[in-house]
């Protein structure tokens, strides 16, 4: 792979791991893995100008806007902070503030707390408003559930507060709270929290301010913004804010040189494990206020402040046995069994070592005193061994051969990490995965069978496949434990319900290898129906857009199978969608014909989903970035800044949203 094709790589993989954490709240790696990636696309893009793109994930600061939040602009964007994780270039910034500034200054050592950041405006002593950093443009405004947090006061006290100002701040789960809604999660079997400030965003996005309420947040305060502020110095001016009721950090030092910079890094490096919230790195900050303004903002950061961040935290402890795992599609996990241990707030008894090579790699022994690490997932993994520690251990820990649930021999395909059972037939988990999968909300939607029923039907022997779903009795599942006449006939009313659900969704829900949500959408639109998919050819398929050779041959692959090809049958005969709808086409027209559109901003008839869907309809095409070929931007409330002025450069028209609802009348 060149240079140029890894930065749209990087680019994709950023992309999708932002909205992991910002909107889904539900990173797949960790911080610093995230960061690392980010900072390989920055030296990348430095190199290689041309490749410049106003979208790629390193022109943002990440979003956690939320569709059920009114949004607000903020006054002063939420920047983020430029960071690292070596006292070198802790040096370096020393050293560039040193020269740029070039008289005396005081660096103002803070810590970075891991939680969700908050704008919290108050006017006249009262708090008006709470919003979210957003896209650090404009954010939710949260401020009922923001009002149930203790810390944050309503109504300050003391004098010497200015008529109207912002002040920044993170909000925070203790790890005691933390743990107690965890247990409590996992003991009514919901999805438990990653980390302290998952759980912390996550709760101040629900939609009912009293869960909020009973939840215990926390906040510090670390940051204000206003005209008439009472001091130059930031330190000095969060002194007087505590005396208003705020809550700041105590752990807050002024430095007047490089040593005593770095002797805080070192101490808070260790002693944060003791402390009552979670923390990931020490901010610094010039003082002066006036000298902040001296050094000014990059694009996307201050020019005055940098993040530096701890490493990820790690313990030590052994490792007992190795099993495995059988996922839906037949991919074999091995998860390290451990003696417990106290990690980054939480015990650890299990992790994962992802793949063959990755145990090969490590070397790795039963009874090996072994290094686990959390990343940004629940599951933490293993990254080293203690070698030195190694004394009277067990067998070397060799990748099993054959499927530990079916006993079928294991495959590797080329070029990829994973070994799978093949046995998709006849495999346990792979059989209920694959059910799992049919009925999930996104596929079937079958919402009155979850995986404990799957699971009870399978042993039974009441389904082997998903089409013997559609031949259940009712009695026959009436007289299973737990089970009776209601709960059958609502399983039943669910299963005969999935026969409504459109063709493109039929498509996902079968579970094809790599054919996700989008794709099956695209697939079913370029096919309309089973029986032409089945037909195509791999040239056939490459031909549509998106569709690679990769995802081409799976398709190939599926449909070469005489089982599936039966299953399908089946499901036909049962009155499962197996081709797209008859559209209606008096709704489409060319009135759009051969334009790009752009859609920015925030709507009042339609939501953007929509006005995609009314462009396609058009015969238009909606584009994500301005560029020369952009025919106009359709254009809702609070366009972003940077699209504007683009789109002043380049001449492109705006387009308000009445006046496109008349266009296409
Ligand atoms: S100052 C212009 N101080 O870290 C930057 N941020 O990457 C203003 N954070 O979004 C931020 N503790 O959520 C600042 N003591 C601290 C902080 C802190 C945590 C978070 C904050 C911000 C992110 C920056």
């Amino acid at each position: 792979m060149n240079e140029i094709e890894r930065i749209y790589q990087l680019r994709e993989e950023l992309h999708r791991h932002n909205h992991n954490y910002y909107v889904l709240n539900a990173p797949e790696i960790g911080d610093q893995e995230f960061d690392f990636l980010m900072r390989e696309l920055q030296d990348l893009e430095a190199k290689h100008p041309e490749c410049q793109d106003e979208n790629s994930p390193t022109m943002r600061v990440g979003s956690d806007l939320n569709k059920n939040f009114q949004q607000v602009a903020h006054q002063y964007p939420m920047l983020s902070l430029a960071n690292t994780y070596s006292e070198a270039e802790v040096t370096e910034f020393y050293d560039r503030i040193k020269k740029d500034l070039n008289e005396d200054f005081e660096v103002c050592c803070e810590m970075k707390f891991d939680g969700t950041s908050i704008s919290l405006i108050y006017e006249e002593g009262k708090l008006v408003r709470a919003v979210t950093r957003g896209d650090g443009v404009k954010g939710d405004d949260v401020t009922d559930n923001v009002k149930t947090i203790r810390t944050i006061p309503l109504v300050l006290q003391g004098e010497g507060f200015p008529k109207k100002f912002e002040i920044r701040g993170e909000i925070l789960m203790p790890w005691e709270v933390f743990e107690q809604l965890n247990k409590e999660r996992e003991s009514r079997g919901e999805a438990l929290f990653a980390n302290p400030r998952n759980a912390a965003s996550g709760t101040l996005k629900l939609q009912n301010s009293s869960v909020v309420a009973s939840r215990k947040l926390d906040a510090y305060l670390y940051s204000i913004l206003g005209e008439s502020l009472p001091c130059d110095g930031h330190y000095e001016n969060l002194q007087m804010a505590s005396s208003w009721g705020f809550k700041v950090s105590e752990l807050m030092r002024k430095c007047a040189n490089l040593s005593d910079i770095l002797d805080f890094l070192r101490y808070w490096d260790v002693a944060r494990k003791s402390l009552p919230v979670a923390t990931d790195g020490v901010v610094l900050k010039v003082n002066s206020l006036r000298q902040q303004r001296n050094l000014g903002y990059t694009a996307k950061s201050p020019r005055w402040a940098i993040a530096y961040k701890f490493q990820a935290e790690r313990a030590c402890t052994r490792l007992n046995k190795v099993t495995y795992q059988v996922g839906r599609t037949g991919a074999i996990t091995p998860v390290a069994n451990l003696d417990p241990v106290q990690l980054a707030g939480t015990v650890v008894k299990r992790a994962s070592l992802h793949n063959a090579d990755v145990i090969e790699g490590l070397d790795l022994y039963v009874g090996d005193m072994v290094y686990v690490e959390k990343g940004g997932e629940i599951i933490p993994k293993i990254v080293g061994v203690d070698k030195d520690a190694r004394f009277m251990i067990g067998d070397k820990v060799k990748f099993i051969s054959h499927c530990p649930e079916c006993g079928s021999p294991l495959v590797r395909y080329e070029g990829e990490a994973a070994h799978y059972c093949v046995n998709d037939v006849a495999c346990p988990p792979q059989i209920k995965g694959k059910i799992e999968h049919y009925v999930s909300r996104k596929a079937m939607n079958i919402d009155s069978l979850g995986t404990e029923t799957i699971d009870q039907f399978y042993r039974e022997g009441l389904i082997h496949t998903i089409a013997d779903l559609y031949t259940l009795k009712a009695p026959e599942i009436a007289r299973l434990e737990r089970m009776g006449k209601k709960s059958a006939l609502n399983i039943l009313e669910g299963i005969r319900a999935s026969k409504e659900v459109p063709f493109e969704r039929v498509l996902f829900a079968l579970g094809i290898r790599f054919v996700g949500e989008t794709t099956a959408k695209t697939l079913a639109k370029a096919f309309r129906s089973i029986d032409a998919l089945k037909k195509a050819t791999l040239d056939e398929l490459v031909q549509v857009d998106e569709i690679g050779a990769r995802i081409a041959q799976s398709i190939l692959v599926y449909f070469a199978n005489e089982e599936n090809l039966h299953i399908i049958e089946q499901l036909r005969e049962a009155g499962v969608q197996m081709q797209m709808e008859d559209v209606d086409m008096s709704q489409y027209t060319d009135k759009l014909a051969g334009k790009s559109i752009v859609i920015s901003g925030v709507f009042a008839h339609h939501s953007r989903d929509e006005y995609k869907e009314i462009i396609e309809k058009n015969g238009g095409k909606n584009v994500g970035s301005i560029s020369k070929k952009t025919s106009f931007i359709l254009a809702g409330e609070n366009m972003g800044p940077s699209k504007l002025e683009k789109a002043g450069k380049l001449g492109i028209p705006i387009v308000g949203e009445d006046d496109f609802l008349k266009m296409i009348e």
